[in-house]
């Protein structure tokens, strides 16, 4: 198999035995050959994060994907953590900081509501698009690519099977045109 580019997911969920959705998603993203799949809770339950190992993961990929549930119109605490203490002045931004540049990020995430509520007419008046700014600004600080999000919107109704398994096919194809350098299949 030829990699085109190298994918790393950083999975980011705090209570993997309650997660319905993001569970389906990472055992999907786990069986996709030639990518690294990091679970952050797992290698971290003390919250406690080795910048070096994490920084190390990142330059030896192009495309990092960051999956999470969405909480607060944000993600749980150990991705703020990660986000805090990986992305240092001279690696990520900075004088000598282009350690992350011309690579992609990726968000992938899964929320509660539904999609009418990301918008102005719905609950949560705001986009995700305008939710989503300030990852994608700390992607652009850091010279990377702010590639189109994953989003599993509704989960709150998502119980049938069938569908659950639909997200994580479409979810695990993606990660594959990533490694392969195709244009991603939109939905
Ligand atoms: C602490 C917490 C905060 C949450 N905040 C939001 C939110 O801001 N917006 C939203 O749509 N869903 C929110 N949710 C719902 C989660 O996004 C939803 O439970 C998750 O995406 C389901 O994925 P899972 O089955 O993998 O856990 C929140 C859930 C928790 C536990």
């Amino acid at each position: 198999m030829r990699v085109h580019a190298r994918v790393l997911v950083l999975f980011v969920h705090p209570a993997l035995q309650k997660s319905r959705v993001n569970r389906r998603l990472a055992a999907a993203a786990r069986e996709v050959d030639g990518i690294t799949f990091h679970d952050l809770y797992e290698a971290y339950p003390d919250l406690h994060v080795d910048v070096a190992r994490e920084q190390a993961l990142l330059a030896a990929h192009d495309v990092v994907v960051l999956q999470y549930p969405f909480y607060w119109y944000s993600g749980p605490a150990l991705l703020k953590e990660w986000l805090d203490v990986v992305l240092e002045y001279g690696f990520a931004y900075g004088e000598g900081g282009d350690r992350l540049r011309g690579k992609g990020l990726l968000a992938a995430i899964s929320t509660g509501g539904g999609a009418h509520a990301y918008s102005r007419a719905g609950h949560n008046h705001f986009t995700m698009r305008e939710l989503l700014a300030p990852m994608e600004q700390t992607a652009l600080l850091c010279g990377m690519r702010w590639l189109d999000p994953f989003v599993v919107h509704g989960t709150v109704h998502l119980t049938d099977e069938t569908a659950l398994a639909a997200h994580a096919t479409a979810y695990a194809e993606l990660l594959a045109s990533l490694r392969d350098g195709r244009p991603p299949v939109s939905a």
